[in-house]
């Protein structure tokens, strides 16, 4: 039986493949590739048991744009939400459907869907990655700056999700990524595996991680879910993204945030607009990564 090709995290998923999704992508968006037609007749599922507005949009706009249709699971609608078992409800929607996104809190629930289903699951994010949000970030920087390879990613900021996909990233494309995080954000845990990276590095001041960066980049300093406290805003004030600090950057590096922003916080005002900024490009790729990632995981 063929394997099903699930899009859980980038370290499941070989180098090579991830290249490949990426030049997918380029091609969709220079229109090289039309994909009309590529899905028609399949069915997408979208599990949202958090908010979502570029993940959301963009995967059901790349499904429509290939050709199938799409269907929205409001988690506190379904009965996921009043607990029908995750194993359950993959082989009941595996019946309907022909791939799922998934975006939840427990990187342990999209597994286990993954486990039961017989359709192809994409991780829309959880609390550990967010793994669709650093392809499209990987080709927005290749598109500004050059290929990614033994390049500087400076990241500001908590220690999260995003974070933890760009250092998975960082070994898989070889680039090097300099984090400039609260150490007292990262448990032992984490910071153990963090120290067996080589090419990941830990500074206490933000601007000796930006210093000869390619990219830097951040995002809010209280994820979805997440109680919001003093004490770790005032942990995360020095690593602020301002003005001086992207000057601190190469003269020709970039600025990327997943989105959504919260000015005043993680960066300062008008950083969004700040020439260095590809932030809405960075958006916009989100569609074109979706479709690859689509095509990815359903091409027989
Ligand atoms: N960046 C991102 O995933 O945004 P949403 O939460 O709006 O999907
Ligand atoms: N770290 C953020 C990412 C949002 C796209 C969160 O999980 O809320």
């Amino acid at each position: 039986m063929k394997k099903i090709k699930h899009f859980l995290d980038l370290d499941q998923i070989k180098a090579q493949e991830l290249r490949s999704i990426l030049d997918l992508s380029k091609s969709y968006k220079q229109g090289i590739t039309s994909g009309q037609d590529t899905h028609k007749g399949k069915t997408l599922g979208l599990i949202f048991e958090k908010p979502s507005t570029r993940t959301r949009v963009s995967f059901e706009i790349a499904m429509y744009q290939l050709g199938g249709n799409v269907t929205i699971l409001e988690h506190e609608k379904t009965h996921l939400g009043r607990g029908e078992t995750i194993s359950d409800t993959a082989k009941v929607l595996a019946r309907y459907i022909d791939i799922i996104v998934y975006r939840t809190s427990s990187a342990k629930k999209l597994y286990e869907l993954a486990e039961h289903s017989t359709v192809p699951v994409i991780n829309g994010l959880n609390d550990e990655t967010h793994p669709c949000q650093i392809i499209a970030d990987i080709m927005t920087f290749e598109e500004n700056v050059g290929i990614i390879n033994n390049k500087i990613i400076t990241w500001c900021g908590d220690f999260n999700n995003v974070c933890k996909s760009w250092i998975q990233a960082s070994t898989i494309f070889n680039f090097k990524m300099h984090l400039a995080c609260p150490k007292q954000l990262i448990n032992e845990y984490e910071m153990n595996k963090i120290g067996k990276i080589k090419n990941v590095k830990i500074f206490n001041v933000s601007k000796d991680a930006c210093k000869n960066a390619d990219c830097i980049s951040t995002d809010t300093w209280f994820s979805m879910g997440q109680k919001v406290s003093e004490k770790k805003r005032r942990l995360l004030k020095p690593f602020q993204v301002n003005n001086k600090l992207l000057s601190s950057a190469k003269k020709n590096s970039i600025f990327m945030h997943c989105l959504p922003a919260h000015r005043g916080e993680e960066i300062d005002e008008n950083i969004l607009e700040h020439p260095k900024s590809v932030v809405w490009q960075e958006a916009e790729n989100r569609l074109h990564t979706q479709k690859a990632i689509l095509n990815w995981c359903l091409k027989k």
